[in-house]
């Protein structure tokens, strides 16, 4: 059997474009966050809608995107990373148990740093909340302000952790797991 039969498909297009899409538009969203508030407002906006997609991808989407096939009890994460540190990991070909975890926490960060954003948005007037939040004075947007950016820098770390878990599984199981996320392809064992 040569290489290219033993390759399957584990991310599909829609995981694929989800996952760069959000690395493009964080860093858009994160490097913006100061001096060019448009666009980091419309990168806040359309971090939402990946997010979105993305839930309902994880319910209806292909076999490992679904987040059934990934969400495991932390106990299984944390005996993973025991594994992991005594070179003893299985290796997996969806998320393997801490990544499942890292995924929703990823998600959860994300989605927590956007409605927050939206919310900080609303008390200046602006986007979809500033029927509610507008005038709630300089308290509430002080507030506001701090919350998205503990979000934010809460993401930021997360994603550190990201993708140094993603080099040490691609290490400790030989395979190259950033490239398996651009052709969504991965060796059968
Ligand atoms: C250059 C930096 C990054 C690299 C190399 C990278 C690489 C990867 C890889 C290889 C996976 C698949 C993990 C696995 O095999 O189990 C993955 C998944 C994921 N990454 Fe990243 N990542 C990066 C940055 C980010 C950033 C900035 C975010 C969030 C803003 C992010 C969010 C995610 C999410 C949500 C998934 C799960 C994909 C899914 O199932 O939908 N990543 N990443």
């Amino acid at each position: 059997m040569n290489s290219i039969t033993k390759e399957i498909k584990v991310w599909d297009l829609l995981i694929r474009l989800f996952h760069w899409g959000l690395v493009m538009t964080f860093i858009i969203a994160y490097a913006s966050e100061d001096d060019f508030m448009l666009i980091h407002s419309y990168a806040g906006y359309t971090i939402m809608g990946l997010l979105l997609i993305r839930v309902i991808w994880g319910l209806i989407g292909t076999k490992y995107a679904r987040f059934s096939e990934f969400i495991r009890p932390p106990h299984e994460a944390l005996n993973y990373i025991k594994d992991t540190a005594s070179f003893k990991a299985k290796r997996y070909l969806g998320h393997n148990p801490a990544g499942g975890l890292m995924i929703i926490a990823l998600l959860l960060s994300l989605l927590l740093t956007t409605l927050t954003g939206l919310g900080a948005y609303g008390v200046e007037g602006g986007g979809p909340l500033a029927i509610w939040f507008s005038g709630i004075g300089h308290f509430g947007k002080e507030a506001f302000e701090e919350v998205h950016e503990f979000f934010a820098n809460l993401t930021l770390f997360l994603i550190i952790v990201h993708v140094a878990g993603v080099i040490l599984g691609s290490i400790s199981h030989g395979e190259n797991l950033v490239r398996a996320m651009f052709t969504g392809l991965k060796q059968t064992d």
